[in-house]
């Protein structure tokens, strides 16, 4: 053959992959199966091997570097996997049952009951059944989209393919933990550090048949999405699992009270260590569905589950300098620098100091012998000091008054407390100050905000090194020709970002909000600022005005929100910020639920106590049917809804304006409800 025939066949090859690399990979619809695709691979490698003249930038050999991640197929959850909040104390947990009691509006002494699961440290999943057959197997992802998993999932013993039950729902999806046995990880002698990694490493191999070498188990533990799926409780749907043929950890119990389910984490946490998987603590979750429903979730997570972690771990070990680290939000945080010491299986050497106060509080000095705790995934704090070890001589520690970017830093007063606050903030509002600013970058690409896969904290770092990015906007402005020749980047790495920030240019208006980084708007008053808003250009013209009034019409938020915001809007950088990235961002209005819901452009107010509901309660009602809640009384308001002992004022303005006043059986009425 002569060199431009074999040039020519392995160009013809490098195309084919380069179709097959934008169907699978762009695309998410393979267009090859796997063994095709590896044989045109391997066909390239071959060719390149025996002439080594031949070269293209394209060539499998140069796919180092290729995130596993993008292997797969990424699939929305028709249900979202939410994550749970965390409760470390009795007092987590007696909060826990009150803030349920009083949602619910039901008497302290109401007895709820709990199905208290031991939660596996694993990996969860979520399988997919359609007329009992398992179809589709997902991984969390961020909890709304997952990757298509399916093949690897399938080699799983535990999981069955087929139902036979005649009572299994017409579609559901079951989801649970993925795992591997202490015993059967401690067999493997491969490379991974823990069951976890194990178990989260080989359910993303890309070969099913390297999957099939780990011995991973599954436990399941609820639903998703679900079509007549006929049972009321948790503790009946992990029965039924059972019958249906899956696994359900047989350390499940059903409680009520605070009390017991104190006792139950005891007697479970002494058991931990004889038990052939890792747990890190206990689910608790309310088992009736019908209250599940009512409770609903928060941001992320559902008001009626709980992970009761299992207590802290400590060791003592030396401070050997305190760092002033300094978040998004400006505050200082005084970091301890610790010999590195291993508490329950994982080394720590930062252990977090808090504030100012609590250095002064318990006189923590550089060269100090200390005790640190470790709780869960919270970051390893100072419980005390051992005073007697200390060496004389030692210093007080001064906190420094500046910030390293040179401003003066503040302690703010707060009018509620009628306090200074303990913790001391750079003033800065905009991205002025480096660390600051950096740290709004980290915040803005971060999971819950832009989400930019392969983006994150040390690129950020590495790129406001650089100088490459200062501000949001520069991240979709990059010059790629200049990061392919970066150290530790190419072509190919490059063009991966590349594609993951132009995924993310389409974003929801209450990321974008929350991307922002405005001090005090979190996930959860992000959505709310959205559903009042609706879309970027209310929220812009809301930033030319210098009266944000409309907000305070927003149940949930307040004057420290507003000045907040009012603060951010007074920054210039901000507002370029913010119309820079309007330019070049997709911003989807918000999404409401159901639009055509009976209350649908209607508005509310409450007044008084209503019988047997919370405000909260009422509140989520009135917006799951498209209604919407409003704080001030004003022609906007189309409903007064008055319970018992209702504020007059609030009934004569509404009188004077004609706004219709119902009383809370009227009202149910309206939502075809009667009480
Ligand atoms: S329920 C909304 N039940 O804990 C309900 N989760 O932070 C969320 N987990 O991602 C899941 N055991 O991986 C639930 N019995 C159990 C669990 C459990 C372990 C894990 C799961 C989830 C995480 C929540």
């Amino acid at each position: 053959m002569t060199r431009k025939k074999i040039e020519n066949q392995y160009k013809e090859k490098i195309n084919l992959l380069i179709k097959f690399n934008k169907n699978y990979y762009e695309y998410s619809d393979p267009i090859v199966d796997d063994g095709e695709y590896d044989k045109l691979k391997n066909e390239i490698l071959a060719l390149e091997k025996k002439y080594t003249f031949l070269k293209s930038e394209n060539s499998p050999s140069k796919l180092v570097g290729f995130k596993p991640s993008k292997n797969f197929k990424k699939v929305f959850h028709r249900v979202p996997m939410l994550s749970l909040s965390n409760a470390f104390t009795e007092e987590d947990l007696i909060n826990f049952e009150k803030k349920i009691l009083n949602f619910l509006d039901k008497k302290n002494d109401y007895k709820i009951e709990f199905s208290a699961e031991p939660k596996i440290d694993g990996i969860s999943a979520s399988l997919i059944f359609k007329n009992r057959k398992f179809v589709t197997g997902l991984s969390r992802g961020d909890g709304t989209q997952g990757e298509d998993i399916t093949e690897n999932l399938k080699t799983i013993k535990d999981i069955p393919h087929v139902i036979k039950a005649n009572d299994f729902p017409d579609e559901i999806d079951i989801r649970g933990e993925v795992f591997i046995q202490n015993s059967d990880f401690k067999n493997l002698k491969n490379k991974f550090a823990n069951p976890r990694n194990a178990a989260s490493g080989s359910l993303r191999q890309k070969d099913p048949d390297e999957t099939k070498k780990i011995p991973l188990k599954f436990i399941a533990y609820t639903f998703g999405y679900e079509k007549n799926l006929s049972v009321n409780t948790q503790s009946k749907f992990l029965e039924k699992l059972n019958n249906w043929g899956f696994k359900t950890n047989h350390l499940n119990k059903v409680i009520t009270g605070v009390k017991n389910l104190l006792i139950n984490y005891e007697t479970i946490e002494k058991k931990r260590g004889d038990l052939d998987f890792d747990i890190d603590g206990i689910v608790y979750k309310v088992n009736q569905f019908e209250l599940q429903k009512r409770l609903g979730n928060v941001a992320n997570a559902p008001r009626w589950a709980i992970a009761h972690k299992f207590s802290a771990n400590s060791a003592i070990s030396k401070i050997e300098n305190i760092e002033i680290q300094i978040g998004r939000t400006g505050a200082l945080t005084p970091v301890a620098k610790i010999k590195p010491i291993n508490i329950g299986g994982v080394v720590v050497s930062n252990a977090t100091l808090h504030n100012e106060e609590e250095i002064l509080r318990k006189d923590i000095r550089i060269g100090d012998t200390v005790i640190i705790e470790r709780a869960g995934d919270v970051i390893p704090h100072v419980v005390s000091v051992e005073k007697n070890k200390r060496k004389s001589g030692s210093k007080k520690f001064i906190f420094p008054k500046k910030c390293p970017c040179g401003f003066e830093t503040i302690k703010e007063f707060n009018k509620v407390t009628k306090k200074f606050d303990a913790v001391r903030r750079c003033p800065d509002r905009g991205f002025d100050c480096d660390k600051m600013a950096k740290e709004r970058l980290k915040h803005f690409v971060s999971k819950e905000a832009l989400n930019i896969e392969g983006f994150g904290k040390k690129i950020v770092e590495n790129f406001w090194d650089l100088k490459i990015i200062r501000l949001p906007q520069d991240i979709f402005n990059l010059n790629y020709d200049k990061i392919e020749n970066l150290d530790g980047w190419g072509k190919l790495s490059a063009s991966n970002l590349k594609y993951s920030i132009d995924l993310r240019k389409k974003i929801s208006f209450e990321k974008f909000i929350y991307a922002l980084g405005i001090r005090h708007i979190g996930l959860e008053n992000a959505k709310l600022i959205s559903k009042s808003l609706k879309s970027i250009k209310n929220f812009l013209s809301l930033s030319k005005k210098g009266n944000l009034n409309e907000l305070l019409n927003i149940d949930g938020i307040g004057e420290t929100q507003i000045n907040s915001i009012k603060n951010f809007f007074s920054n210039k950088t901000n507002l370029n910020v913010l119309n820079e990235l309007a330019k070049l961002l997709s911003v989807k209005d918000a999404l409401i639920l159901k639009k055509d819901g009976i209350l649908s452009d209607k508005t509310f107010m409450l007044t008084g106590k209503l019988d047997g509901m919370s405000r909260a309660e009422a509140k989520s009602l009135i917006e799951q049917n498209s209604g919407s809640i409003i704080s001030n009384i004003s022609k906007k308001l189309d409903y007064l809804i008055i319970g018992e002992k209702p504020t007059k004022r609030k009934i004569d303005a509404a009188k004077e304006l004609n706004i219709k006043i119902l009383d809370q059986n009227e009202w149910l009425k309206m939502l075809n409800k009667t009480s």
